[in-house]
């Protein structure tokens, strides 16, 4: 019998496939876990290459990538589309999937049929949902479907409309409760993953020590098991003043704008491209050409 190791990535050995399980080691042995959004190939492959554990293809998309208001626009087809070419480049990272808002919210049928998608279209590992305790037994029905499922709780953008805005959850006894019950409540419903969104550090101290499933944080302080910040916000392609929580680590606006810039200078000033840049006949062709040319000359004089 062969049974395939559980992997998880350490320095010397870069390669290892990150699971579900192997996540959870990594809860056991206190070790960071990090999270990156990705919506397309090539960020993806850099991200993964990068061996960052957990790739989430957010429905963050559709106002980073989409140019929508909100999260509540974005659809399947649309969802979709992303998971496949961010699937395309990924290897070793967990693949995560958001159910974008009412692929999921109408029963529970249509939330198994649309996650089945996610995992037999796009490729998707596991899929992200919104919500706590009232989402339990959604959750227990897609588990039910061998396709594991990451809970999200705090400020869930989807309830944008319901919470009025994007608010900071749990600051009071009240909420501090009510995200301890949703929390154990996923947590009993088996998620893989549970992610913090807007909630305050002690809070999330606490629900991270009492359940078993490790905790992803944003805007939801250093005790998390793990951090995930949206690609668009750490490397500034927002356009947008960022959130209190979030740290820039490059900025590609510049640098997109710089090399925008200079390439138009170029070619306004017959810079690009140069002759180097060009292709050229080969020697023989050259010839024959300007032996027909030179007779076509001739035949006008
Ligand atoms: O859509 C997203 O990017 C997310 C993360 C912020 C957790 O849900």
């Amino acid at each position: 019998m062969s049974l395939t190791p559980v992997g998880f990535r350490r320095p010397d050995d870069p390669g290892r496939k990150i699971t579900t399980a192997s996540l959870r080691e990594q809860k056991l042995r206190h070790e960071p876990i990090t999270c990156i959004t990705a919506y397309d190939y090539a960020t993806a492959r850099l991200i993964d290459e990068a061996s960052v554990e957990m790739v989430l293809v957010g429905d963050s998309l559709a106002q980073t990538m989409l140019g929508y208001e909100n999260t509540l626009s974005v659809t399947m087809d649309e969802m979709l589309h992303h998971v496949k070419a961010v699937r395309r480049g990924v290897k070793n990272a967990l693949l995560i999937a958001d159910m974008p808002y009412g692929s999921y919210q109408v029963d529970a049928k249509d939330a198994v049929a649309n996650a089945t998608r996610f995992v037999k279209e796009g490729g998707a590992e596991v899929v992200k949902i919104e919500g706590g305790e009232k989402r339990a037994d959604l959750i227990r029905h897609i588990i039910d479907a061998e396709i594991p499922v990451a809970g999200h709780i705090g400020l869930t953008p989807q309830s944008v409309n319901v919470m009025g805005g994007y608010k900071v959850q749990g600051k009071n006894l009240n909420g501090i409760e009510q995200l301890m019950r949703d929390a154990v409540a996923l947590d009993r419903a088996g998620v893989a993953c549970l992610y913090l969104e807007g909630i305050p550090r002690e809070v999330a101290a606490m629900i991270t020590a009492e359940v078993s499933t490790p905790t992803i944080g944003i805007g939801a302080g250093p005790e998390c098991d793990g951090q995930v910040l949206v690609f668009h916000d750490i490397v500034n392609l927002t356009f947008a003043q960022p959130a209190k929580f979030v740290r820039r680590y490059g900025d590609a606006a510049g640098l997109i704008t710089q090399a925008v810039q200079a390439f138009r200078a170029d070619v306004r000033s017959h810079q690009y491209p140069s002759d180097e840049e060009s292709y050229h006949l080969p020697k023989e062709t050259k010839a024959a050409l300007d032996t027909v040319l030179e007779r076509k000359r001739a035949m006008r004089r």
